[in-house]
Formats: structure tokens, C-alpha cells, sequence
């Protein structure tokens, strides 16, 4: 008897566990749908403004929702919006741009040259540590740089710079040593990437 017993137990948290796993694929993507007006389809964005977040580590995404709803991290419009959703439902979505594949946005932004040289050399020495890959790595869960949107990059530069959004305290002692010109083309280096 209990051997039978247990095993009724061991079915019936496998067609629980089975039938909430089959629910979460569709309401992860119902979710994403008031998303992709301005992240896109797929979480691959058109721009200039709105990131691409398709890609990305689920724990960065994680974070960075977290920090929007929290208002540590300053938005034009993602604090009002991050707030309509539960920290499941973030973990849900967050989960779901990470599965989709990132596609880089360099080809339909113009760059200066000249910039992108110097902004390769200031990279190397201040930011490959953390992003890696000329910033195109999602496993080190510090977002993608390499071919996001270049004007997302500055409006976000701007929002550290100014403190209105908190930097960790390492990349912040890095990015104090650059003056602006500096990370105008750090910024372009970043954005060119294919
Ligand atoms: C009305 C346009 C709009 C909608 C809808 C929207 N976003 Fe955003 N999102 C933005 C903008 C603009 C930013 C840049 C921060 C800001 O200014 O708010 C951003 C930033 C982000 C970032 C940060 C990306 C990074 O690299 O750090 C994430 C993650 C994100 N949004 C996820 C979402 C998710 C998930 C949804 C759907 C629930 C969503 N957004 C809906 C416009 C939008
Ligand atoms: C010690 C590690 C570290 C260093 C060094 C570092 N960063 Fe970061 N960076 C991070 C982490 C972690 C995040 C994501 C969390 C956050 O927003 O603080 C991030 C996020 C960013 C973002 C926002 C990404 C997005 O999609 O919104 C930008 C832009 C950025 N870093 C630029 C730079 C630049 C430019 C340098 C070099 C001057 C640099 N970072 C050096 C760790 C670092």
C-alpha cells in the first residue's frame, strides 16, 4: 500500500510539474507581446531608442527589470511598465529573450571611423574584463554592448554618468577616467560590432 501510494504521489506531481511547464511556454510568449512594439519581434529592435533584448543572460535581464521596478535604474518608460508585472512574470519573459538569438544592428547605423579605432584601444583597457568579446557575450551577465543601437548606449551612458542609474562599483572607476569624447567612441566601438 504504500509503496502504491507513493507512487500515485510521484504521477500526480509529474502531471502538476508536466501540465504547469506545457502552460508557461505560451504565457511567456502572451507576455512578450507588449513588448515587441518597441523591442521588436523577437526581441531584435528597430530602434534607435528601444535596446534589441533578445540574447541577453536571463540573469541580466532579471536584474535589469528588477532595477527598473525598483526605480534603481532610471527609464523613460520601462519603470512604469516593469512595475504591471509580478517577479515571476519577469523571470518568464527574461528567460524567454534569452533563448532568442541577438542580432546586431551595426549595419544600419553609421560610425566614425576614426572613433571606433581609438574607442578599441580605450575598450581593451577598460571594459574587456567584464565585457568580453568586444561586449558581445552574454554569459558574462553584463548585457550585450557589441551591436546594440548606439543612441540606447549614450542615453544609458548618460544615466550613469549623471548617478541617475547605479553602475557597479568597479566599471564606475573605469568609466570616471573617460571624458566624454572618450565615451563617444568607446560607445561607436561597442555599436559597430557585427
Ligand atoms: C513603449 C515602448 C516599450 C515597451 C512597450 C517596452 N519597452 Fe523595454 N525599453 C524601452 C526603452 C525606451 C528602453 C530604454 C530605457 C527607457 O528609457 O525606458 C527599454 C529598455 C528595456 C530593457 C533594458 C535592456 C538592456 O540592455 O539593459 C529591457 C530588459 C526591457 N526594456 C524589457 C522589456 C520587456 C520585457 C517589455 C515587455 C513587458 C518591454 N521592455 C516593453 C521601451 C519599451
Ligand atoms: C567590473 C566590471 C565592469 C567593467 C570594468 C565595465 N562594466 Fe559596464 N557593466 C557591467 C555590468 C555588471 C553591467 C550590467 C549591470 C549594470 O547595469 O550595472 C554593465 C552594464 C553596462 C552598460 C549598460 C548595458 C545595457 O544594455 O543597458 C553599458 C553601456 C556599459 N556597461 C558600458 C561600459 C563601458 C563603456 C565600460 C568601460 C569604460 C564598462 N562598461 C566597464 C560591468 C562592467
Amino acid at each position: 500500500m504504500p509503496a502504491k501510494k507513493s507512487h500515485a504521489m510521484l504521477l500526480g506531481s509529474f502531471l502538476l510539474f508536466g501540465s504547469s511547464a506545457l502552460m508557461a511556454a505560451p504565457s511567456a510568449s502572451m507576455l512578450a507581446n507588449t513588448c515587441a512594439g518597441c523591442h521588436g519581434t523577437n526581441g531584435i529592435s528597430v530602434g534607435p531608442a528601444s535596446p534589441t533584448i533578445a540574447g541577453k543572460s536571463a540573469e541580466y535581464l532579471k536584474e535589469v527589470m528588477e532595477g527598473y521596478k525598483s526605480g534603481d535604474r532610471h527609464a523613460t518608460i520601462m519603470n512604469r511598465i516593469a512595475k504591471g508585472y509580478t517577479d515571476e512574470e519577469i523571470a518568464l519573459m527574461a528567460d524567454y529573450y534569452a533563448a532568442l538569438p541577438f542580432e546586431s544592428a551595426a549595419e544600419k547605423q553609421t560610425f566614425d571611423s576614426a572613433k571606433i579605432e581609438a574607442g578599441s584601444k580605450l575598450y581593451k583597457k577598460n571594459c574587456s574584463k567584464c565585457h568580453d568579446e568586444n561586449g558581445t557575450l552574454a554569459e558574462d551577465d553584463s548585457g550585450i554592448l557589441g551591436g546594440q543601437w548606439l543612441p540606447y548606449l549614450q542615453f544609458t551612458m548618460v544615466d550613469y554618468r549623471s548617478g541617475r542609474s547605479e553602475m557597479t562599483k568597479k566599471m564606475k572607476k573605469k568609466v570616471e577616467k573617460l571624458n566624454d569624447e572618450e565615451i563617444e567612441s568607446v560607445l561607436q566601438f561597442f555599436a559597430s560590432q557585427k
